[in-house]
């Protein structure tokens, strides 16, 4: 049987990780796993809870109930990928509001939180076959994922991205706000305690601020090509 291999891919907000991840995993027919979907439905429990908001994070309580916080991922077959579900409910949509987006640095940065999850990526990742992109996968998720890639751009081409993709599905959103938050939770996941956001030694970095995705797919897939062969 054909070998299957673990793909780790992080980066900075936006880069457009989940956009190859996506690409790859349909090319090569494994599973993707976004955990950035998952901090943010633990954020928006969070936030449905009144557990966390602009000025306050209330970390033991959430921390009370996150046994009672079960997320899994329901493959969508007329969008071609998994669909976050938080306690049964699909929240897709909910958690990519730039008001989750404001909140999920906070809450991301709990180390209890982190230990639920990372378990849980863990898990899914066992059997390889799998591209899972985030701030840490390559790091502390898949330290010895066969294939890691970092993914930067600039702030400004990033946030442009990010608003595009708001203003697209309707929501109302100003530039300003946008290119806040992505600097802003730049900060926040490269300086946290507990696995910052930090390029792994063995990663393949990806400017992509100049680079189409045509581009990058190609130069990615004769990278995974040449892992199979290996
Ligand atoms: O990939 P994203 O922008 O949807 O992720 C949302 C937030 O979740 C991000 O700002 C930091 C956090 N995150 C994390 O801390 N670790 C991960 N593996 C994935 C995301």
């Amino acid at each position: 049987m054909k070998k299957k291999i673990v793909i780790a891919i992080d980066g900075f907000s936006s880069t457009g990780k989940s956009t190859i991840a996506k690409l790859l995993a349909k090319k090569y027919n494994y599973i993707y796993v976004d955990t950035g979907a998952m901090y943010r439905a633990v954020t928006l429990f969070a936030k449905n809870n009144g557990f966390v908001g602009k000025d306050f994070l209330q970390k033991n309580e959430l921390l009370s109930c996150l046994k009672s916080i079960s997320l899994s991922f329901k493959f969508n077959s007329d969008l071609g990928f998994a669909e976050m579900y938080l306690n049964g409910n699909n929240v897709e949509k909910e958690i990519r509001t730039l008001e989750v987006s404001q909140l999920v640095s906070k809450v991301a940065a709990i180390s209890e939180v982190r230990k639920k999850l990372v378990a849980e990526q863990q898990q899914m990742g066992q059997e390889g076959g799998i591209v899972m992109d985030g701030r840490d996968i390559g790091t502390v998720v898949f330290p010895d994922a066969d294939l890691k890639l970092f993914m930067t751009a600039s702030a400004d081409k990033r946030a442009t991205r990010r608003y595009k993709e708001l203003i697209d599905r309707g929501d109302k959103v100003n530039f300003d706000e946008i290119l806040f938050n992505v600097q802003e939770r730049d900060r926040i996941d490269s300086t946290r305690e507990d696995s910052p956001l930090i390029k792994a030694k063995d990663a393949i970095e990806f400017d992509n601020s100049d680079m189409g995705i045509k581009e990058q797919f190609e130069r990615i897939c004769s990278l995974v090509d040449s892992k199979l062969e290996d």
